[in-house]
């Protein structure tokens, strides 16, 4: 016994004297002006996201949190970095002072000072003085109040009808529809709540909760009352709500100034719910124990990944902060899955592959190559039970489709990457086959794009079966065919690997049909050729700058100028489209060009805040021009990307906006869907990635100012200690057994590029030599 306590004593000094990578995160970076980032506790991927929920009249509060206005809870569970419409706000905590009148819903109180947090611990002030910390782990969360001294009439009130409003009146905004609420003689209580809508148009679904105090409260009532209205004190210790019309909850008192509470959740049952709790955060525990923990988490398990001989601060802040906010979504909710039971891993808040397929997944399966291997398996398993892959989910339900089916996208860089493990590619491509062949019922048509689902599949599949491309009978249809083209790209990669060859000629060949909306003679500030959304017979005639639309429009938040870069696979068709290597740089330069906007003289046309983009200031490897990469990415990097509140360009997007600044940091930019991965020049002069065992990536430069700020020009290059003379190398070259990368930077560019051009497989005439492929690719469909 006190060898074993010996052991377990030095194995938690181990953790703990490694370094304390959470001291350069910034929980409040990117939580303002869009950003929409969560600065409450959680452990990585942690179903439970503990922070503060405010109310401010007119203004949506995407992760709960705003810098302004009124608390009308803590609540356990959120989103992050979204935009669109709040979603959870759900299972809700808020301490009242003095003698609380029985008006109970929607109770709201101030805000004294700003909140305070860290990796783990938040604290918050309210204008009763009660200070509110917080801790979590991955299923149950902490409550600590504190009332100012000699306070009397504490309480906690526990509304089960509190979620987080939307004030867009878009018709998303989240409902609640019942719950329960019950005190044991303990004085412990077990509720659920069943709630619906949000951005995904969920139908009902019911999260329970398991609360304990480790103070004894001097009274405990449940009541129920009128939506509005005011709640009676039902003597039985329980109220119940089967539908919205009533809320329900409990009120705590207490005499003490010090008040804490241990609250489980799940989606499984109240007693799964007060398991969670007493196996994670049994009674007794100190905040700062589970604090300690949460940090003990990220730094083992993500922060610890990426390491840098760099000391400049704010670059620090900047990487680590990033690295936290990229792994806090999805949530992994296995073992917790209400749907169906099956021994395969299951994740939830997919927030959305639309956002994350470019940049995130490639980084997650660097970095967090198991929990990345569960995702996928998960992604997998909601296809056997739900019928689809999510291209997003939250409250275990698929919704909504932005544009393509890009699960598909993330599975085939997986498979092409060589990730196998417990991972059933036959249903793997299943569930794709079923993305690209069968179309989703529209049983529950979307007011904002009533014309076919919005949530998953490939709701305008029809159009894109019968014709290669999408008339307007649908919406987004530009934007959506040149997503469908991606994604049949992606089948095509697996199919191949599978050794499917008619299959992988079929979706090539269809992949292709991003052609058949390009508009040879389609002009725009001197550049001729872009995607147009058409007729069967003739184009229609929109404007590629201006006309950038949402829901229901041809392209969705983007243009034609950002949509036509997006067929990335079928580049060298595309630089042909655009009319050569000259015309490509060109027009690439013009997407940075301040004042290339008629009548708008400093903004730029590429779009640092959506995700649609995100690749564009990379493509100029795709005609051996690295150094215009280089200089146009460190640009908006360091331009767009900054420590504090306001830090990020747009939304998170469950962490895309980081995930694009670090491969910026890195050097290296993937390209989703094939091992390819774009060279351009690192920040650091040492950076290792730790890519699970002994293996890692090394990436080293010389020359530089070790910190991306200038003299970031590549002068050449060596991987693995041989010469590299490529713009790009391969998964298998550098991630999948470690390697090297040593750059010599300097202040100007150079042409160290002399070899071959990275991959174009949609354009390699070798790739489909059969006939049958040819004979399509001669379609008459395409409007010449
Ligand atoms: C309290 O419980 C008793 C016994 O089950 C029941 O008859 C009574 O209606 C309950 N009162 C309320 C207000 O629910
Ligand atoms: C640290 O990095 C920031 C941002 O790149 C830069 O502005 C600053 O000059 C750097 N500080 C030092 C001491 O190099
Ligand atoms: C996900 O959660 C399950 C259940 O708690 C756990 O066994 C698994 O290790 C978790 N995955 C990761 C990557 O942490
Ligand atoms: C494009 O322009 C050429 C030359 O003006 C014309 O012959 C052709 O019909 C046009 N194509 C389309 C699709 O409008």
């Amino acid at each position: 016994m006190l060898e074993y306590l010996a052991t377990a004593s030095l194995l938690v000094i181990a953790v703990r004297s490694a370094t304390d990578y959470t001291q350069y995160v910034d929980v409040f970076t990117g939580t303002e002006a869009g950003g929409n980032n969560f600065p409450g506790v959680a452990r990585p991927f942690g179903m439970v996201k503990l922070g503060p929920d405010l109310l401010d009249v007119g203004t949506d509060s995407y992760s709960g949190y705003l810098p302004n206005g009124r608390f009308s809870g803590f609540s356990m569970m959120h989103e992050h970095g979204t935009g669109g419409a709040p979603k959870y706000g759900t299972v809700s905590q808020l301490p009242l002072v003095g003698d609380v009148s029985s008006a109970l819903y929607g109770v709201t109180v101030g805000r004294a000072s700003p909140d305070v947090g860290s990796v783990g611990y938040y604290k918050a002030q309210t204008t009763e003085n009660v200070v509110v910390e917080l801790a979590a782990t991955a299923r149950a969360g902490m409550y600590q109040y504190t009332f100012a001294a000699g306070s009397t009439k504490n309480n906690i009130l526990i509304d089960v009808s509190h979620v987080l409003p939307s004030f867009r009146g878009q018709g998303l905004g989240q409902g609640y529809d019942g719950g329960s609420f019950t005190i044991f003689p303990d004085d412990h209580y077990e509720a659920y709540g069943v709630y619906n809508n949000g951005w995904n148009r969920a139908p009902d679904w019911k999260i329970y909760s398991c609360g304990y105090f480790d103070t004894k409260p001097i009274g405990a009532s449940a009541f129920k009352g009128p939506i509005g209205g005011s709640a009676s004190i039902n003597p039985n210790k329980t109220a119940t709500s089967t539908d919205q019309s009533s809320y329900v909850g409990g009120i705590y008192a207490f005499n003490d100034a010090s008040v804490i509470s241990r609250v489980g959740i799940s989606w499984i049952s109240a007693s799964q719910a007060c398991q969670n709790v007493n196996g994670q955060i049994p009674s007794g525990t100190k905040l700062a124990t589970v604090v300690q923990g949460t940090k003990d988490a990220w730094n083992s398990q993500l922060l610890s990944t990426i390491t840098t001989t760099a000391t400049n601060a704010t670059s620090l802040k900047l990487l680590y902060t990033s690295l936290y906010f990229m792994n806090l979504l999805p949530t992994n909710q296995t073992g917790e899955n209400p749907g169906w039971t099956s021994s395969e891993p299951y994740y939830s808040d997919y927030f959305t592959f639309w956002d994350t397929f470019r940049c995130s997944t490639a980084l997650m399966h660097v970095i967090q190559p198991v929990a990345y291997e569960e995702y996928i398996r998960s992604t997998i398993d909601i296809w056997r039970h739900d019928g689809y892959m999510p291209d997003s989910r939250s409250s275990n339900y698929n919704g909504r489709t932005q544009g393509g089916s890009n699960a598909d996208n993330v599975l085939a860089d997986a498979y092409i990457k060589g990730v196998r493990g417990q991972i059933n590619w036959n249903d793997g491509y299943a569930a794709m086959v079923k993305d690209a062949e069968i179309t989703p019922p529209n049983n529950n048509p979307d007011p904002m794009a009533p014309d076919s689902s919005t949530k998953e599949g490939r709701g305008a599949l029809s159009d894109w079966l019968k014709y290669g491309f999408i008339t307007p009978t649908y919406s987004r249809a530009a934007s959506r065919a040149v997503e469908y083209a991606y994604n049949d790209f992606s089948l095509y990669q697996v199919a191949n690997g599978l050794g499917k060859a008619a299959d992988a000629i079929k979706y090539l060949t269809r992949s292709r049909n991003w052609r058949n909306h390009w508009d040879h003679n389609l002009t725009s500030i001197g550049f001729t050729g872009f995607i147009q959304p058409r007729n069967v017979n003739t184009f229609l005639n929109t404007n590629p700058l201006t006309d950038a639309g949402y829901w229901d429009d041809a392209y969705y938040q983007g243009s034609s100028w950002a949509y036509s870069w997006a067929d990335i696979f079928d580049a060298q068709k595309l630089v042909e489209y655009m009319g050569g290597a000259q015309n490509f740089l060109s027009r690439l330069e013009t997407m940075f060009k301040p004042g290339a906007i008629p009548g708008n003289p400093t903004g730029i046309i590429f779009d640092a805040t959506n995700e649609p983009t995100f690749n564009v200031p990379y493509l100029y490897n795709f005609i051996n021009r690295p150094d215009r990469s280089v200089v146009q990415s460190r640009k908006i990097a360091k331009a767009r990307y900054q420590n504090g509140p306001s830090g990020l360009p747009g939304n998170s997007d469950a962490g895309a906006m980081q995930t694009w600044l670090l491969w910026n940091m890195i050097g290296l930019y993937p390209i989703t869907g094939q091992t390819t991965f774009l060279i351009h020049s690192p920040w650091y002069a040492s950076l290792t990635i730790s890519l699970g065992g002994s293996k890692k990536l090394v990436i080293t430069s010389t020359g530089g100012d070790g910190n991306g700020d200038k003299n970031y020009h590549v002068q050449s290059l060596k991987v693995n200690g041989q010469p590299w003379t490529k713009s790009w190398l391969t998964w298998n070259d550098v991630f999948a057994s470690g390697g090297t990368m040593e750059f010599v930077l300097g202040p100007n560019p150079v042409q160290w590029v002399t070899g071959a051009l990275p991959p174009s497989p949609g354009t390699d005439p070798n790739i489909c030599s059969n006939d049958n492929c040819l004979l399509n690719l001669e379609d008459s469909r395409y409007i010449k």
